[in-house]
């Protein structure tokens, strides 16, 4: 036999003993991104045992270009979890955060308003420290899943089926965490007599670039102007992010980067526009935007965390943000549930979460229409934009307020 035909037929036996190892385990969880890596490591931390079923591939997960804003909450999550030393020595605090109009900018000082700050960390490097730390502790990670199907949620002895290279597998288990995005299985596993769903789909979206120059500035610049919505965000001190709104039927594929540039100069004040320094796109795309939120977050003993149950205009970053405080209930319900058999946590947990999933959707929903134009405004409706922002440069109340949902609410 060749060595490559032994390595193949090696790895491919490797893969089928380690598949076959997972018959059975406390929570399996559906979904290998932020939500259902951070659920799975702060259960490995109190030895409980999980196995994360994720349909693509490591490397395609980790490719996703993601905001990068973390709510303190989320940071206090991460250091729990053991992940969070690169993310100290690498990350950025912000302690605020700029607001413009036209050439008038004002800031949010989220310290002296809230006492907390945030931290500017890609949310694609939380992901890549969370597979880390998983495989670090040989974490039960399958990849390539195919057709995860979620049995007898509403029984006492769930299970799950999934394949991987055409092959059927069952996991057994107590607890599922459907941590499977927006476009996964989990939330229509839950029967649609007993579900709602609420949505709003915004008549714009974001066409976002990343590109290896200095940020233009050392905190984020919220901006609107009568040519609509800019952001001007970073990674680090040599990789800027930013965004302009487009329309939802555009093509990133037909803007030039020198289109881009000189639409984003638009819409920032002359300063900032003067200052910016620009180079060539390293990546170019466009996303919808859209509020959306699923109830109930669970079923029988099925869980929904992250966007597998709610979605977020990016305006307020509250995406990620809001999946840890799902992860944050869920983990805590399910650590009573083994430590003490007391199952109050995993009964209130939709409950808990939806009170403060629909507080993160409120604040987007109110940030994107205070800085969008919106193709049905009138001239009324642009004044009460106006409006809203010069109340939110004077009066200090506004801006606490404003503080403390960026930052986050409590959990
Ligand atoms: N079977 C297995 N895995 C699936 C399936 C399926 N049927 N469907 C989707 N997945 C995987 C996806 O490939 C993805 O890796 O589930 C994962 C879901 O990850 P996300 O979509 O990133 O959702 P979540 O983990 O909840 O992240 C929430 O984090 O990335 C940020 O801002 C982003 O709002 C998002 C937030
Ligand atoms: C980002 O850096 O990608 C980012 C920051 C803040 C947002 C949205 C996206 O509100």
């Amino acid at each position: 036999m060749s060595k490559r035909r032994f390595a193949l037929d090696h790895k491919a036996i490797t893969l089928s003993v380690k598949v076959e190892m997972f018959v059975k385990t406390q929570v399996v969880i559906v979904g290998g991104g932020p939500s259902g890596l951070l659920l799975s490591q702060l259960l490995h931390m109190r030895g409980i045992d999980s196995v994360v079923l994720e349909r693509r591939t490591k490397d395609y997960v980790l490719g996703r270009i993601r905001a990068g804003v973390l709510e303190r909450g989320l940071t206090d999550l991460l250091r729990e979890a053991g992940v969070a030393d690169r993310m100290d020595r690498e990350g950025f605090p912000h302690h605020g955060t700029l607001i413009s109009y036209g050439d008038e900018m004002f800031r949010i000082n989220f310290s002296e308003h809230t006492g907390h700050m945030v931290t500017v960390y890609g949310q694609t490097e939380v992901t890549r420290d969370l597979y880390e730390a998983r495989e670090r502790s040989c974490g039960a990670l399958l990849f390539n899943v195919d057709h995860v199907v979620i049995q007898d949620a509403d029984s006492d002895a769930p299970h799950v089926t999934y394949e991987i290279a055409g092959v059927s597998h069952r996991i057994d288990c107590d607890f599922i965490a459907g941590c499977d995005g927006f476009h996964g299985v989990s939330r229509a596993t839950i029967p649609y007599r007993v579900r709602s769903e609420y949505e709003k789909v915004y008549p714009f979206g974001w066409l976002g670039v990343l590109s290896e120059t200095p940020p233009v500035n050392d905190e984020l610049i919220y901006a609107t102007s009568p040519a609509g919505f800019a952001l001007c965000s970073m990674r680090n001190s040599n990789l800027s992010r930013y965004y302009i709104q487009c329309s939802v039927d555009e093509d990133a594929a037909n803007w030039s980067d020198d289109a881009f540039w000189a639409e984003l100069k638009r819409r920032i004040p002359a300063a900032q526009a003067d200052a910016l320094v620009t180079g060539p796109s390293i990546e170019k795309s466009i996303a919808p935007l859209r509020s959306f939120v699923t109830e109930p977050m669970q079923w029988g003993r099925l869980f929904l965390c992250g966007d597998a149950a709610h979605i977020v205009p990016p305006t307020g970053a509250k995406g990620l943000n809001t999946a840890a405080s799902d992860v944050h209930y869920l983990y805590h319900g399910l650590r009573q549930f083994y430590e003490t058999g007391i199952s109050d946590g995993i009964d209130a947990y939709s409950h808990k979460a939806l009170a403060r999933v629909w507080k993160a959707e409120r604040f987007s929903w109110w940030f994107s229409s205070l800085l969008h134009r919106y193709p049905d405004q009138t001239a009324f409706d642009i004044k009460m934009q106006i409006a809203e922002l010069e109340f939110l440069r004077s009066s200090p109340a506004a801006q606490k307020a404003m503080a403390e949902n960026y930052v986050g609410l409590p959990y």
